[in-house]
This record gives C-alpha cells, structure tokens and sequence, in this order.
C-alpha cells in the first residue's frame, strides 16, 4: 500500500451498536434457554426417552415438520436434560449420539460416529474411511455390546441418509437389538420431509417408527413471544418498535410458520438499522430487511444450480426479455435452450429431462409453470419468470460457462440464432 495511503476500513464509518446484549442470539445457531410454545413437545420426547434412564430401550421415534420449527432445538434441549440428570444418576448408562445427516449421509459415516462415541478409555479411534463395511458394522455392534447401555442415536434430517444411501444403516441399527445381549440402540430421526418413509423397506419403516411426533408450523402470535425472547437477549428490546416485532412474525407465520426466518429478518433488520445510523428499527426496516433476505436466497439458488438447469433458465430469461413478461411455451424455451447449448459447446439433453428441470425450477419458485390445453392440438407448458428477467440474468452471468452467452440480445422474432 502505498505511503500515508488510509486503510479501506478507515474510511467506513464505524457502525453504532443497536446491539446491548448477546448479538449471537440473534443468529440461527443460538441455543436458547427456554423454548416458548414447544414445552409440551419437549415433555412428550423426554416422556419417549425416560425408559433409557432405568437401562431400558426407548421407543424408536420419528419427529417431522417443517423447517424452522424447532424440531432440533427441542431435540438438543432434550437431550442436554437428559445427561444432566445422567450425571447425578451413577447407575444410568446412556450415550446420546448426534449425526447431522445433511453433513454424514452415508452408512460408514453413521456407524463411525456410533462406534466412536462409546470408544472405552484407551481405544483407537475407528477410521474414518477405508474397513470394508462389514468389518465396520460388526466392530460397532461389539462396542455397544461392550457398552452395555442404551446407545440413542439421533439422526438429524434422516431423510438425507435415506435418500443418498438407503436405508441398510438403519436396518443393521434395528437388528443390533435382537443380537445383542447387553447394549442397545434406539433411534431418534428428525425430518422436514414427511414423504421420506416411503423411501423405507416395510420392515425397516415398521420398526423405525414406534412413535411419531408432528412439529406443527407456529403462528404469528407464537413467533411473536418467539422474537420477544430473542430482542431481550440481544438487550434490542427498547430500540424495536412493538409493531415491528408483530410485522416481522406475520411475516414470517405467512413463510410457513418458520422461526428461522423470523430471526433472520430481525437480525437483518439489525444490520440495516445499524449501518445507516438509525436509533430505532420500525415496520419499514423489517420490510427493507425481508427485501435483502429475498434478494439473497435468490442469488443463493440461482448461483448454485446445476449448468443445465441455470442454460434452461437463460432461455426463459431470454424469452421473457422478447415478449416483455409475457409466458413461453416448452416448444419455445427448449428450441432456444438447445441453440445456446449448442453454442457453449455442451450436449443438450432430451425434451423430457428439461420439463424436469422445469418442474424443479417451478419447486425453487424461481419459476411458475402451468399445462395449458389447446384443445384438438393437445397440450404444452407455459412458464413465466417470478422475478425480473434483468436481475436473473445478472447472476447467471456471473457462471462462467453462461457468460459466454452475453452478448445475445433479445430480438422481436426471429428469435436468437434463428
Ligand atoms: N420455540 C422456540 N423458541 C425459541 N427459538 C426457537 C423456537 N423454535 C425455533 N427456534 C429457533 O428457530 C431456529 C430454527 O429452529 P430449529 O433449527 O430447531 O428448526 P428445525 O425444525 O430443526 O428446522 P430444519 O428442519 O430446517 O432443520 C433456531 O434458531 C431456533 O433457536
Ligand atoms: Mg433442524
């Protein structure tokens, strides 16, 4: 750098700290101590639980609901209760084992995570690759043998496991109880998928779900006490409008009843008060807030897609720029998406794979799609953008194989290439 030359952050000005209390509760990963409104959900799966206490196997149970509504902080929180009171219980022999199935998906992983959590004193570690899974299998069975207590393993978004293995993890963890004279196993899955169980084998889904408990989405008033909790522990509480806290928990209880999102639009509603000097965050903050976090998540989404699926969505983009928002049909979305294939130099795929893409473009909701009928000349899909075609067009151009394609301008028709 050159002499007297300022640093860059010299010359931005420092943010005043809205922020009294623990800023850190106002992120997603915060464990708070009380859990309003899931107090009967935490009862209920200690209730589950409780036989493990007395050395007795507890019921397998499943818990599902969408995302954000609390399914692993109950869990985590359940389970700190319990090791607390295994603590002042000597003759208590439980192991909870946590496994974030969205990071470990696969059956090694799984079972080393079991074997390594009840690893008696001096023992190797289990490797985290390389014994042939039998050899795994059979090593983790002995340890909790060996073990000799209730091992709870908690799969955290089981559905992951089950759809990018299977399930023959969970078939071996279900047989464990009937080989083993000693230890035993329940296990506790957490899913936001309901539909994951027809992924499971009849005799795996039958002894997999002795329980099930429903998370249902919370409701503005509940995200509200929710929010109230955070804004103390954060010490915003006098810096937040009272109407601002309601505004941002309907928001949220109308974005299926999610509390992730909640906190994330208050912490961003935070950020934004901060950043421009603002003393107080009111309603209009939350709604600049709720516009960053869109914004965000669509850059998020598009950014990440796969190339045919982000070639798919150019040629909707380009078709869009044509007809100015009007809908495109399949037949004229695939012949452009087959021309601008063509042109970056991939392999198109088939009619039929892109209306897949289509269908999960439409699940993403970067899309809407419908099937229109034209009598006697049969049916097509029409699509149409949900966000404007300059802004989608932005951030596919930031790939680097779709940035070849920057200068094809919309034309009236003929259409591009043609
Ligand atoms: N009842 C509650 N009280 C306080 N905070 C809550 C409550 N429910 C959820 N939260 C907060 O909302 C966020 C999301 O909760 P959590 O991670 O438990 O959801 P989840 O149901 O496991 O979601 P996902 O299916 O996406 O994993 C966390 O920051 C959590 O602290
Ligand atoms: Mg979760």
């Amino acid at each position: 750098m050159p002499e007297g030359r300022s640093n860059l952050f010299d010359r931005i000005p420092d943010v005043s700290p809205l922020v009294k209390g623990e800023r850190s509760a106002l992120d997603p990963s915060f464990t708070p101590e009380r859990l309003p409104h899931r107090e009967k959900d935490a009862e209920q799966l200690a209730l589950i639980l409780s036989p493990s206490l007395s050395n007795y196997r507890p019921s397998n149970v499943v818990i599902f609901g969408k995302p954000g509504v609390g399914k692993t902080s109950v869990v985590k929180f359940v389970e700190s209760e319990v090791n607390k009171t295994i603590d002042s219980r000597p003759n208590s022999k439980v192991k909870i084992v946590d496994v974030n199935c969205g990071v470990v998906d696969n059956s090694y992983g799984v079972l080393v995570s079991i074997g390594n959590s009840i690893l008696e004193n001096g023992e190797e570690r289990l490797p985290f690759t390389g014994w042939p899974i039998d050899k795994l299998y059979n090593t983790v069975e002995e340890k909790i043998n060996n073990f000799g207590g209730i091992v709870i393993v908690v799969l955290d978004e089981i559905d992951k496991l089950v759809k990018k293995s299977g399930d023959s993890v969970l078939y071996q963890l279900l047989r464990i109880n009937e080989i083993t004279s000693s230890g035993k196993v329940s296990i506790l899955g957490i899913s936001n998928d309901l539909r994951f169980t027809d992924y499971l084998d009849p005799r795996v889904k039958s002894r997999l779900i002795e329980e099930t408990m429903v998370f249902y989405p919370y409701n503005a008033t509940q995200i509200y006490d929710i929010l109230k909790d955070r804004a103390l522990y954060s010490g915003i509480a006098d810096v937040i409008d009272d109407t601002a806290i309601k505004t941002c928990a309907a928001l949220a209880a109308q974005d299926q009843g999610d509390a992730r999102r909640a906190i994330d639009l208050l912490r961003i509603s935070v950020e934004i008060a901060e950043r421009s000097g603002m003393k107080k965050i009111d309603e209009d903050t939350i709604y600049d807030a709720k516009l960053k976090l869109e914004r965000d998540v669509v850059i998020e989404t598009v950014s990440t897609l796969p190339l045919h699926s982000k070639l798919t969505l150019f040629s909707i983009v380009l078709l869009d720029e044509i007809k100015k928002g009007g809908k495109s049909t399949m037949g004229e979305f695939y012949d452009l998406y087959e021309k601008i294939s063509n042109r970056v130099g991939v392999d198109n795929l088939t009619q039929r794979r892109v209306a897949d893409i289509v269908s999960e473009l439409t699940n993403l909701g970067l899309i809407e799609s419908q099937v229109q009928s034209f009598g006697r000349y049969g049916r097509t899909t029409t699509v149409n953008l949900n966000y404007s075609s300059s802004k989608i067009k932005e951030i596919l151009l930031r790939d680097e194989v779709i940035e070849k394609l920057k200068d094809v301008k919309p034309l009236q028709k003929p259409l591009p290439f043609s």
